[in-house]
């Protein structure tokens, strides 16, 4: 293995720039949620064109919370115990995991291979009476086509959640993805465009769903809701300070994860358009190779999709050289990963839930055994770099 030669799935994201702003902040000695959060919130918000956003520790986070909102007793449109959430089978483990802390009813939707996103034709099979949400996974910077979805969505009276963890920046039609859904979530864990940390964003489009976001993210409490004077007056045998008007978890953010995430949101464009010159350039120069070309498809952006990706996902044409070709890339360097987590619905913990009973997911399985992806670089590349790759990728058949 030629040693001097290391693609990384991720590197050390962050800029001198960023780690001094958290040095900043820590200086002041304030380092839970406070100004910070606050000016970033209010950033994403200008910026992605949504109407609410709240900063939460990871984007696990913000799927629990969209979860929980849906089904809080404060919220006049709620869902029931036991309805139905569709979501695709290729998502990440904590895409799924809130809808059945929530008590709700995860029903498995196959994908499409070319931009694996939800396939709209299997999705349609599987609305029916109990349908009230869906849980839709944009991968890795891709989507589907959010033209049908939306009008299926509207027609059925379906709840979008947008679960945006690996596409911020993205759009659809020059619209963000995030802001077609009731709830978006965000993930700024490093790896993804923009990174502070551990860290996310939940987004929503009305007041109510905000009030109720902003007191499960911390305890319940009143504290900082609109209605604290209200609910104050309501409750005067208790100290107004500390009444806890909802149910509730701390998933608040520090204000040091916020200085980091906001000083890489100002250039997320950059960052951005960085890493599809970087993501053009590999997979231009792979694509130029006959035998790269004969063993491997390259997944690209779906139509009227502007992506802003996350890593350069790619399929091995035969499924039988799958263990050799990765094993071969690992060993030259080249460090790879499962689409997600491939077929989610292989994982044992869907088994040990039951959460299924016997169902085929035929696209999934493809992302399963033949898809992989690679790091996208996030600093400028140059030729000597992009030859190594190809070589490797020629030598790995
Ligand atoms: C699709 C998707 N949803 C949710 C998450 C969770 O985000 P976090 O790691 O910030 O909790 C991830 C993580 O990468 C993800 O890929």
């Amino acid at each position: 293995m030629p040693k001097s030669f290391f693609y990384p799935l991720l590197e050390d994201p962050y800029r001198k720039k960023d780690l001094s702003r958290a040095i900043e902040v820590i200086k002041t000695g304030k380092l839970t949620i406070g100004k910070h959060t606050k000016k970033f919130e209010n950033k994403f918000t200008k910026t992605i064109k949504t109407k609410f956003s709240l900063m939460v520790n990871s984007g696990s986070s913000a799927n629990l919370l969209a979860m929980q909102c849906l089904i809080n007793p404060y919220r006049k449109k709620r869902l029931k115990k036991g309805d139905s959430v569709l979501i695709p089978t290729v998502c990440w483990s904590t895409s799924l995991w809130p809808i059945i802390q929530s008590g709700l009813k995860p029903v498995f939707v196959d994908i499409d291979p070319v931009t694996l996103n939800i396939d709209i034709k299997d999705l349609i099979k599987k609305i029916n009476k109990k349908t009230k949400a869906l849980m839709l996974v944009h991968v890795l910077g891709n989507s589907t086509n959010m033209d049908q979805l939306m009008k299926i969505i509207k027609k059925k009276n379906i709840i979008l959640i947008e679960d945006t963890c690996e596409s911020l920046g993205s759009r659809y039609k020059n619209k963000f993805l995030g802001t077609f859904g009731e709830f978006s979530s965000f993930s700024f864990y490093s790896s993804h465009q923009i990174s502070s940390g551990e860290g996310g964003m939940i987004t929503c489009r009305n007041l109510e769903d905000y009030e109720i976001l902003k007191a499960l993210r911390a305890h319940g409490w009143s504290r900082g809701l609109k209605n604290e004077k209200r609910i104050s007056n309501k409750n005067k045998h208790l100290d107004s300070r500390f009444i806890f008007f909802n149910s509730g978890f701390n998933l608040r953010p520090t204000d040091i994860s916020a200085s980091i995430g906001l000083s890489q949101f100002n250039d997320m464009k950059s960052f951005i358009s960085l890493r599809n010159k970087n993501r053009n350039f590999i997979v231009n120069s792979l694509k130029k190779s006959k035998i790269i070309n004969d063993n491997f498809y390259f997944i690209e952006a779906n139509e009227n999709v502007k992506p802003s990706w996350f890593g350069i996902p790619i399929y091995i044409k035969n499924k039988n050289n799958r263990k050799k070709i990765i094993k071969n890339l690992e060993k030259r360097g080249i460090e790879t990963r499962p689409i997600i987590s491939g077929n989610f619905i292989k994982q044992p913990s869907v088994k040990k839930y039951k959460l299924l009973k016997g169902s085929k997911f035929y696209n999934s399985d493809i992302v399963n055994d033949r898809g992989f992806f690679i790091g996208l670089p996030t600093k400028k590349i140059n030729n000597i770099f992009v030859n190594k790759i190809v070589k490797t990728f020629e030598q790995s058949i």
